[in-house]
């Protein structure tokens, strides 16, 4: 719980909304996480700067989220701010173009599936692969999401970045560091937009991509129960669904948190799973992998917050 006086100068510098002591589990995929100290929603650039400024002064640590999907909130919450951009840097929009490709700026709190819409209306292709993932652009790309057909980060030309110190800086792609589910960015800074890349299309064709990769997800994914979305990272020539399942791993349980059976890299909450019975069934998957093909399994999900 936050004092007083920063509830008082967090009000102060955020016109947009704040929520104080709530439930992550209203606001992650899988329905789980306990209370955020305060969860910030600015409304532009400076006041972003603003509350970056505040966090060093204060000594508040910072946690940003996307999507909420491929996060685990332990049981005991979020100390400091918890920071989401999807309420109001929602731009797109063509900076440059030829008659191969065009550069598009993209703001971070867009989500996925608005971003291929942009790309459906405005013929670009290059990224139907991503109709997969659920994420907001900012998360996929510090953790530069992908499927086996491509990642985010081979689009980008250039990341922007409010940092720890509250400043602006463009970062090229080459200092991005993107390798698999992974960046360089710096850590404690806030990505608030990216510069991509993308083909010259045909509209009808790109959605027709898309809507394949759609039904993939659907026919594979246990979408209509809350999710983690992947747990695990793929490891080497091999899907981590794959090695649950034959390690006669799917359907197990702890608690009330289920191995899916429809995919083994998925992890429902059938009710009222915590955290904790999460985090023993991610156990004892890595443990049962690791005996059966010496195999070390790598969460892609992050786990934050405190028991
Ligand atoms: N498979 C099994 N058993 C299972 C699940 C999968 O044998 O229980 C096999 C499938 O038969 C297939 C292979 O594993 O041969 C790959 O399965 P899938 O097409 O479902 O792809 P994935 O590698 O498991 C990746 C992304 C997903 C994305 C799909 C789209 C990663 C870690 N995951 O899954 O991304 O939706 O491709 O095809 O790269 C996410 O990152 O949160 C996410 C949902």
């Amino acid at each position: 719980m936050l004092n007083e006086e920063i509830k008082q100068q967090l009000q102060s510098t955020i016109k947009g909304t704040i929520q104080f002591d709530e439930p992550m589990s209203r606001l992650t995929t899988i329905r789980i996480g306990g209370p955020a100290d305060a969860i910030v929603y600015p409304e532009n650039v400076e006041e972003l700067q603003n509350l970056m400024k505040l966090a060093l002064e204060q000594k508040l640590p910072v946690f940003i989220f996307g999507w909420g999907s491929n996060l685990l909130v332990r049981d005991g919450g979020i100390r400091g701010l918890v920071i989401n951009l999807s309420r109001a840097f929602n731009e797109i929009k063509i900076v440059a173009e030829d008659e191969q490709s065009a550069t598009i700026e993209v703001a971070a709190g867009v989500k996925i599936p608005a971003l291929l819409d942009f790309m459906v209306k405005n013929n670009l292709a290059g990224m139907e692969y991503m109709a997969g993932i659920p994420a907001t652009v900012g998360g996929a790309i510090w953790m530069n999401a992908g499927t086996p057909k491509g990642e985010i980060g081979n689009h980008v030309e250039a990341v922007t970045i409010v940092s720890k110190t509250g400043r602006v800086r463009s970062i090229e792609k080459k200092a991005c560091g993107f390798s698999y589910r992974s960046s360089k960015l710096p850590a404690g800074s806030v990505v608030i937009g990216a510069t991509l890349k993308l083909e010259k299309g045909v509209g009808d064709k790109i959605k027709t991509i898309i809507d394949k990769h759609k039904a993939h997800r659907i026919e594979t994914q246990p979408l209509n129960v809350p999710n983690l979305g992947s747990v695990f990272k793929n490891p080497k020539k091999n899907h981590a669904g794959r090695l649950v399942e034959e390690a006669g791993l799917k359907d197990v349980r702890v608690g009330q948190a289920r191995i899916s059976e429809k995919h083994g890299n998925f992890i429902v909450n059938e009710g009222k799973a915590s955290a904790t019975d999460v985090l023993s069934l991610i156990g004892l998957v890595k443990d049962k992998v690791k005996e059966k093909f010496k195999v070390t399994l790598e969460t892609e999900v992050k786990v934050v917050g405190t028991d």
